[in-house]
């Protein structure tokens, strides 16, 4: 567990709780990782702890971000843990678990059941190019956007096994003609070989729109690390907000996984007792399907539906209850099912 900051420190709790409650035997770890700890030793991720992280079945993480740090430091302990543990496949499903929770007019035709599958440790992401004449009128910022035909293959593979009828390839390739040409390449070479999945292609601008308009049409949206980063914001609105959406970091061939709630350290929200819980718990539930435990992450998932639908949920989702009562509300429903 790394509850990190601000509103990750309030979040994971609850899913430890929610954890308990289904009996999996689970241990867990408490590892101290946040923006305090850096302002005193300028170290965001220790080496040991790193270390320890490495060997970790799963990783449950809460949220990195403080207004006092700089960005640099989100960047040292998440990407870090992306890229060294090459945690390659970012999976974002968005389900809207109730009709109301829809931000769209139409929300009984608004059906969204949708997974982003966002390839994780290259694109824009890896930290490539510089700032020439710094801080002059004649500045120069380059950002490389970095595309293997490693990475784009596996990514692309990877995408077409979660899906249940298409994978829809999402790239720029019209004005980025370098990456996307080698995302249509590879996409070209892969759709074929998964006969039994539909596949299509948006331009990233039009996925956007799209998903806005009809996002029933979605299933599974494979794309590139920013890209998919954007449009996993916009999804999880689609479902009720970043307070319910859930993410697995995966290497399907090592087997390690980062579970994180998709939301951020919220500075503005947190400490207070109002954030809500389910991205979060909903990040358990895909950590327990990482380790096998498909019944137990199906029985998470269910009681958070319940619990939403019962309005037992925090404020952003229409409820009253504070982030430990909405944390309690669904422990006590995977518990009943525990015992029957
Ligand atoms: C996310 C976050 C991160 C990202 C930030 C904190 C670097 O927004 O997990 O989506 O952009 O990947
Ligand atoms: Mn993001």
């Amino acid at each position: 567990m790394v509850p990190g900051d601000g509103a990750g420190k309030e979040v994971v709790p609850e899913a430890v709780k929610v954890l308990k409650a289904i009996g999996a035997g689970l241990e867990f770890e408490d590892f101290d990782i946040g923006a305090d700890r850096y302002l005193a030793t300028g170290v965001a991720l220790p080496p040991e702890v790193f270390k320890d992280l490495s060997e970790a079945d799963a990783i449950l993480f809460g949220a990195v971000g403080d207004p006092r740090v700089d960005d640099a430091y989100a960047a040292a302990v998440l990407l870090r843990l992306r890229f060294e543990l090459d945690l390659y496949v970012n999976l974002r499903p968005a389900k809207l678990y109730d009709a109301r929770l829809s931000p769209l007019k139409d929300a009984e035709r608004a059906v969204v059941d949708l997974l982003v599958v966002r390839e994780n440790t290259e694109g824009a992401y890896v930290g490539m190019g510089g700032r020439f004449k710094k801080d002059t009128p004649e500045e120069v910022a380059v950002q490389e956007d970095v595309n293997t035909y490693l990475g784009v293959t596996r990514i692309l593979e990877h995408a077409f096994t979660r899906a249940r009828r298409e994978v829809c390839m999402v790239d720029k390739s019209n004005a980025m003609a370098f990456a996307g040409g080698l995302w249509q390449s590879r996409w070209k070479a892969i759709a074929p070989r998964h006969p039994k999945v539909a596949s299509r292609h948006l331009y990233s601008d039009t996925c956007a729109m799209e998903l806005v308009r009809d996002p029933s049409q979605f299933d599974v949206i494979v794309t590139g690390n920013l890209f998919g980063d954007l449009l996993s914001d916009l999804s999880a609105q689609l479902i009720g907000g970043m307070g319910v959406a859930p993410s697995a970091n995966l290497n399907p061939e090592t087997g390690r996984g980062l579970f994180e709630p998709v939301h951020g350290s919220a500075p503005k929200l947190a400490g207070r007792g109002i954030v809500n819980p389910v991205g979060a718990i909903l990040s358990s539930a895909m950590m327990l399907a990482h380790l096998g435990l498909e019944a137990e992450a199906a029985a998470v998932e269910a009681a958070v539906v319940n619990a939403i639908r019962a309005g037992d949920c925090t404020a952003d989702l229409g409820g009253s209850l504070s982030t430990s009562a909405a944390g309690d509300a669904i422990a006590k429903r995977v518990g009943e099912r525990a015992k029957a």
